[in-house]
């Protein structure tokens, strides 16, 4: 395994009763990356980090490779996935709520996570769960620690999660939807929770999402994925300036433009395929007004660009391509993406230590100025 990934994803391949779901996935991510995972619904983005953290039920059949280190964890033994879990690789759920335990107060959800990965006990656990709670921004955190799940807001107990999270001092910080659940207004301020958290304590991030936005704010990189696999990877600035895959564009091309003239939304047409059915070529042929006839009859690999990008696709989008909204008005250049940056960039809550989101490297400047 190559020291500089932090997590070697290979081949990953899961099915259920016999169906396959997911088709070999390989996916690398660095230490202290922010890598995002976007596609939809069904495609396979939260089974493929249960599938690596073993946290899939018996039935999934699971192949292919997960290196941690020189840990291999599919197929490793509940020890090593427990000693894993937690202390080098923590998950964070869409719905904090039912990730709680409503039964046992806040804090002490806490020092339990404390006591198991870092071994504290007493005054110290109860010490160092006071921090993270007020790391995470719970207020008046001293006072809150004894109170149970449901005394807290929504966006709080999402919090509390992700102290939870960081009680194992994690490498890699798996958020899977973290802020679906939660108003526009938490939602940017955990957005910028993660930000920071991640730059303060060099922490990985994997940052599963439906929202092209918050993974801008959030990852330097993005996977896009459909139907089980990954379609197109890249840095972000490169793949918001010109999405190339038909499914990813299809993605930016459905988003609303809240800038330049009106126009109408291009959805992609149809659905994603059934796992029991799956086109015989590549899975989104069905949908794609790109399909050339080879498409239906072999499936694409995921190739490597010159750029950077990889790509499973016979014939991307030029990386000129205008959207429908700019072919309609040159004004509304770039639009979706100008959303995902107005979406993205916090109005408040700049970060304890005056620092942007952790998007705000060379990529992210790059699409900004695109964008406008
Ligand atoms: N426990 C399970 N038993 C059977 N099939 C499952 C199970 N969990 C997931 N699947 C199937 O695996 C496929 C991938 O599901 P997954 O939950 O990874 O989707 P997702 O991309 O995370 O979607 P969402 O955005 O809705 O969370 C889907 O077809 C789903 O129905
Ligand atoms: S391989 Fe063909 S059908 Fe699939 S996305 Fe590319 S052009 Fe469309
Ligand atoms: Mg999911």
């Amino acid at each position: 395994m190559s020291r500089s990934h932090l997590v070697q994803i290979r081949d990953l391949s899961v099915a259920f009763d016999g169906v396959p779901v997911l088709h070999g996935i390989d996916l690398d991510v660095a230490p202290g990356e922010a890598v995002g995972l976007v596609g939809e619904s069904g495609c396979g983005k939260s089974v493929t980090w249960l599938a690596a953290l073993g946290l899939l039920p018996a039935k999934a059949r699971v192949s292919g490779q997960v290196r941690l280190g020189a840990v291999d964890l599919v197929g490793a033994q509940r020890a090593t996935l427990e000693g894993v879990r937690g202390a080098k690789v923590a998950m964070i759920f869409q719905d904090p709520s039912s990730a709680l335990n409503p039964v046992i107060r806040a804090g002490r959800q806490i020092t339990e996570a404390l006591g198991i990965h870092r071994g504290l006990k007493g005054k110290a656990a109860r010490r160092e769960a006071v921090r993270l709670m007020e790391l995470v921004g719970i207020p008046d955190p001293a006072r809150r620690f004894d109170l149970y799940p449901h005394e807290f807001s929504g966006g709080q107990c999402q919090r509390l999660m992700i102290a939870m999270a960081l009680a194992g001092e994690p490498d890699l910080l798996v958020a899977d939807e973290p802020t679906t659940a939660l108003d526009a207004t938490i939602q940017a301020q955990i957005l910028d929770l993660l930000a920071t958290l991640r730059e303060e304590m060099g922490m990985a991030v994997v940052f599963i999402s439906h929202d092209l936005g918050a993974v801008a704010q959030v990852c330097e990189r993005i996977c896009v994925m459909y139907a089980g696999r990954i379609v197109e990877s890249g840095p972000v600035g490169r793949v918001f300036d010109a999405p190339r895959h038909p499914y990813t564009r299809g993605l930016f091309d459905a988003l609303p433009s809240l800038t330049g003239p009106r126009t109408r939304l291009s959805p992609i047409p149809g659905t994603v395929p059934d796992p029991r059915a799956l086109p015989q070529g590549c899975a989104f042929a069905p949908r794609c007004a790109r399909a050339v006839a080879v498409c239906s009859l072999q499936r694409p690999r995921l190739e490597p660009d010159a750029d950077g990008r990889a790509l499973a696709c016979f014939d991307p989008v030029p990386a000129d391509a205008r959207t429908p909204a700019e072919a309609q008005h040159p004004a509304a250049r770039a639009s979706a993406a100008v959303r995902a940056v107005d979406e993205a960039a916090p109005p408040f809550m700049p970060g304890p230590h005056g620092a942007g989101p952790a998007g705000s490297g060379p990529d992210r400047g790059r699409w900004q100025e695109a964008a406008q």
